[in-house]
């Protein structure tokens, strides 16, 4: 089970790592663009010192047509590493463009995939992750906990080393159900994480632990006994 940032925000990624277990950082042109007008290459470097060398950092292409996806994808893993995963969307042109990348070795994350058919093409192409677009399914109301679990009942088949990552969320429930249909990464937005701490009762608990300590041994605390 893994958690991804599904972010640009350099505040969001520094304070992400340091309080959740977080094994990479995705993008996209639209997460981009709420950062602002910042250069391209440099912001995404200073997302790849931020979080390592081990993390995973996902970067999409914009090109719709399969030689100029191949040329950004060769772009994309000049300036920014061998690891870097290139995420390309599952249309012919891109699948088209995913076949070749594969030969050559590339890390490759199929992204926009709202369908099972979408996902068992870019396994067979040889992708490492099928990012599957979960609220925005449930927005043309195709089931995304269904189609979670008929690619990652597949994954035997995929040859390789290919998992099903979760994205596109818009709350906790989205999360775990997606999960516990058999994704095994879910790339979600900083502050869906902080929700899923903020519960009250949470704080409530806390709070009362605290009050019956207190009772007992004053303002003392353990590492001071
Ligand atoms: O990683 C894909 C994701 O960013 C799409 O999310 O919220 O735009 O549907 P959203």
């Amino acid at each position: 089970m893994e958690f991804m940032l599904d972010t640009a925000n350099l505040e969001n990624i520094t304070q992400g790592l340091e309080i959740y277990p977080i094994i990479g950082v995705t993008t996209n042109p639209s997460i981009l663009k709420k950062e602002g007008k910042v250069d391209f290459f440099e912001h995404l470097a200073q997302i790849r010192s931020i979080i390592g060398p081990e993390r995973s950092l996902h970067v999409q292409v914009v090109s719709q047509d399969a030689k100029h996806i191949i040329m950004e994808a060769e772009k994309i893993r000049y300036r920014l590493g061998e690891n870097t995963f290139v995420k390309v969307p599952v249309t012919e042109n891109g699948l088209k463009a995913i076949k070749f990348l594969a030969t050559e070795n590339f890390h490759i994350t199929a992204t926009a995939v709202y369908t099972t058919i979408q996902g068992m093409l870019a396994m067979l192409a040889g992708v490492r992750y099928i990012a599957c677009y979960y609220n925005r399914m449930l927005n043309c109301d195709i089931d995304a906990s269904r189609v979670i679990h008929e690619l990652s009942s597949l994954l035997w088949a995929s040859h390789g080393d290919c998992q099903i990552m979760a994205a596109s969320f818009k709350n906790i429930n989205e999360i775990t159900t997606a999960f516990s249909n058999g994704a095994s990464c879910c790339t979600v937005p900083y502050e869906l994480l902080e929700t899923g701490l903020s519960n009250p009762s949470i704080a409530n608990a806390v709070h009362d632990f605290d009050t019956d300590w207190v009772a007992i041994h004053g303002d003392s605390k353990i590492y001071d006994l």
